[in-house]
């Protein structure tokens, strides 16, 4: 099968770019990124698509009179590059409606809680100071709202009694960076169908057994 053809979109540290970089490196997915596009000039993202060989651009939104304007020029990069795949990965910007018609089902976002929980900023400071025993990440298709698309796949992390908000935001970015390649590869094998908001993997089972943090001690 032919590999699935990426459009990274980053802002900041680009963590999770390097994640799918590395197993694409290591042939687990089967995809290759055409082209990493940045809203910030000065990503950390942008030096790690370099070291890759990965062609990148920069768009800043200030350069464009609204924002679709801005997305009109991003759905130009992604279409010059083939791109049948767009991963937001830490892209700090709410696409616009004729974005999400343009790859309708084709942008996938990760999110650092447990969605619906902790939608918008900050996902993993909002769900630490609820109070949360078990917190996550999730990868879902992008819609038109902030954070509420067709969920693929969650990761659930426990929150401890002696935890930070750094300390648990790192044990949830370490699983970020497993669950959004899995979420890829699923897609370039073309498992996935959505329905009724319910997204499906086929030829999987699911989890099985129920968690409890603290344990039961009875
Ligand atoms: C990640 O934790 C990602 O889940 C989060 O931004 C970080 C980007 O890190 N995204 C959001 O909060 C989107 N609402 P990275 O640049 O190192 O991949």
């Amino acid at each position: 099968m032919d590999k699935v053809r990426l459009g990274v979109l980053v802002s900041g540290s680009g963590s999770n770019l390097q994640s799918i970089i590395d197993h694409i490196e290591q042939g687990l997915i089967e995809a290759e990124i055409r082209v990493v596009i940045s809203s910030n000039p000065d990503a950390f993202a942008l030096e790690r698509a370099g070291r890759h060989g990965i062609p990148a651009e920069t768009v800043i939104h200030a350069d464009f009179a609204d924002r679709e304007a801005f997305d009109r020029k991003l759905v130009e990069i992604l279409r010059s590059r083939s791109v049948d795949l767009v991963v937001l990965a830490g892209f700090m910007r709410v696409l616009s409606p004729y974005f999400l018609r343009e790859f309708r089902m084709r942008v996938m976002n990760i999110h650092p809680a447990l969605l619906p929980s902790f939608p918008g900023l900050h996902g993993q400071k909002k769900a630490f100071d609820y109070g949360v025993k078990f917190s996550g990440c999730t990868v879902h298709f992008a819609d038109e709202g902030v954070d509420t698309g067709p969920i693929i796949i969650q990761a659930v992390v426990p929150v401890l009694d002696d935890d930070t908000e750094d300390t648990l935001a790192e044990r949830i970015l370490k699983e970020e960076h497993r669950i959004y390649p899995q979420a890829i590869q699923y897609f370039a094998q073309g498992r996935l169908t959505v329905s009724d908001r319910k997204v499906r993997v086929s030829g999987v089972s699911g989890a099985s057994g129920v968690m409890h943090n603290p344990p039961l001690s009875i």
